[in-house]
């Protein structure tokens, strides 16, 4: 296995650009399955998590075509999409297994063809991460659910979903994703409330209009879905990733430097994690590529922060803002609503020298002076993008394990960073 080694201590300054968004692109890819026509994306992230799910679709039929390879550091990738007819309503184990949102295949599979059989999905190890709501939506919309060694298997009567009302009980970004779809192609009409308001869920919205969806309410808590006979191509090209950028935000105070994240609208999709952040002393002034980032105190301030459903602030910076907070000035508490077990980062924090107390869902962390390098175990994506950060500025060498994760999430990640001036590389064969 490969592993990342890192000398702390480098003040990270220049152009940063930022990738198409992980979460955005997977459900787009999805949604080609319920067109026979082509659809075209751009600004794909070089990813693993998109090269499993392309693997997925081809094995439903989908025919996949790379139009543009965007070699560049600062490009994306152009796929095509055709789906002319499904070959297989059976999403395997061994490719679900391997990554969560396969689940995704679902809602698209049983719209179009009338059944789908997709097997439990695997996925970060970051809590029990049931399904029950994504089923629990198929249900409402007629659909029967069977459960079958390890597989779902869901059945539209008659061929076809009917269009209802589904009622989340708490929000879900992947069920709202699913029913979503789903609803497209159903009979009838079919309200979504309490739908999780993500702009990966407003993004793929959007481009299911343009397919010639019928979506209305699109960025609130209530989706109401026309369902229409059948969708058709577009080109359609991936929002910026929300996550990334505040990744990268992070790294730029910690290190003292300066970072201009480049992307469209950055400032507009980061709005919730801007607002934490300048809490904590960041400091962001829009540029006319994206948007510049800096430290605005002389020391990072500690915050008080709970993760919670957009517009809140999202569970999947938790993990890079505790990094940060190991070296603010006091104590600062952090609180995770969104996932139980997202806390794996602490035990190798503290390794590093963190000061962090954990009790439930509450951590409480300490500011220290410095954070000391040492071999650290990646656990899930973004745990490992908290450790990535904490040995840019820790003293010492760094080797970051099992990467395997943060191949899943972040694009060329040793390339834009040491293109930014941190002493940062990938060692290939020497992790444990
Ligand atoms: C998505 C994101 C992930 C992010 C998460 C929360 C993708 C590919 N992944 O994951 O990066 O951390 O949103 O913002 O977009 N739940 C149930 N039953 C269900 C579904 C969810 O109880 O059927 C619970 C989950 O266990 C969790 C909460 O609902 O506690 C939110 O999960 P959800 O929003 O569904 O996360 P994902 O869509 O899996």
């Amino acid at each position: 296995m490969d592993r990342i080694a890192i000398t702390g201590g480098s003040r990270l300054e220049g152009e940063l650009p930022i990738s198409g968004a992980k979460n955005a692109a997977l459900p787009l890819m999805c949604a080609s399955l319920l067109t026979p026509d082509t659809l075209t994306l751009g600004n794909l992230p070089h990813l693993a998590d998109i090269r499993t799910l392309k693997t997925l679709l081809e094995g439903h039929g989908v025919a996949t075509n790379v139009e543009d390879e965007g070699k560049d550091i600062s490009s994306g990738q152009v796929i095509t999409f055709n789906t002319p007819t499904i070959t297989s309503t059976t999403a395997p184990y061994d490719i679900v297994r391997k990554m969560r949102a396969s689940i995704l295949v679902l809602g698209p599979l049983l719209a179009r063809e009338g059944e789908a059989t997709v097997s439990l999905p695997g996925g970060c190890a970051i809590g029990n991460r049931p399904i029950d709501l994504h089923l629990k939506g198929f249900e409402e919309m007629g659909a029967t659910i069977e459960l079958q060694e390890g597989y779902v298997r869901a059945v539209a009567p008659d061929g076809r979903l009917k269009g209802g009302i589904v009622q989340f009980p708490t929000v879900s970004v992947g069920a709202t994703e699913n029913i979503l779809m789903a609803a497209t192609l159903a009979s009838g009409n079919t309200t979504i409330e309490n739908a999780a308001r993500e702009p990966e869920i407003s993004d793929l919205a959007n481009c299911l209009n343009a397919m010639g969806a019928k979506i209305n309410g699109i960025g609130t808590r209530t989706l109401k879905v026309n369902g229409v006979d059948q969708l058709h191509g577009t080109e359609y090209s991936v929002m910026p990733d929300r996550i990334e950028a505040g990744s990268y935000a992070v790294a730029a105070a910690m290190t003292g430097g300066e970072l201009e994240l480049l992307g469209a609208d950055l400032i507009k999709v980061m709005t919730e994690t801007i607002g934490v952040l300048k809490s904590a002393g960041l400091k962001f002034t829009n540029t006319d590529n994206g948007v510049l980032v800096k430290l605005g105190t002389s020391k990072i301030k500690g915050i008080n922060v709970t993760t919670q459903p957009y517009p809140g602030f999202p569970t999947d910076m938790q993990a890079q803002v505790m990094a940060m907070m190991t070296l603010c000035d006091g104590a600062s508490v952090i609180n995770e609503t969104i996932f139980e077990n997202r806390f794996m980062h602490v035990p190798e924090l503290s390794r590093m020298g963190a000061d962090i107390t954990v009790h439930g869902s509450t951590a409480t962390v300490r500011g220290v002076e410095q954070l000391l390098g040492a071999p650290v175990m990646a656990t899930d994506l973004r745990a490992s993008m908290s450790l990535i950060l904490a040995g840019l500025v820790a003293d010492r060498q760094t080797f970051v394990n099992r990467i395997y994760h943060l191949d899943r999430g972040y694009e060329r990640l040793v390339e834009k960073l040491s293109a930014c001036g941190a002493n940062i590389v990938r060692e290939d064969g020497k992790g444990i």
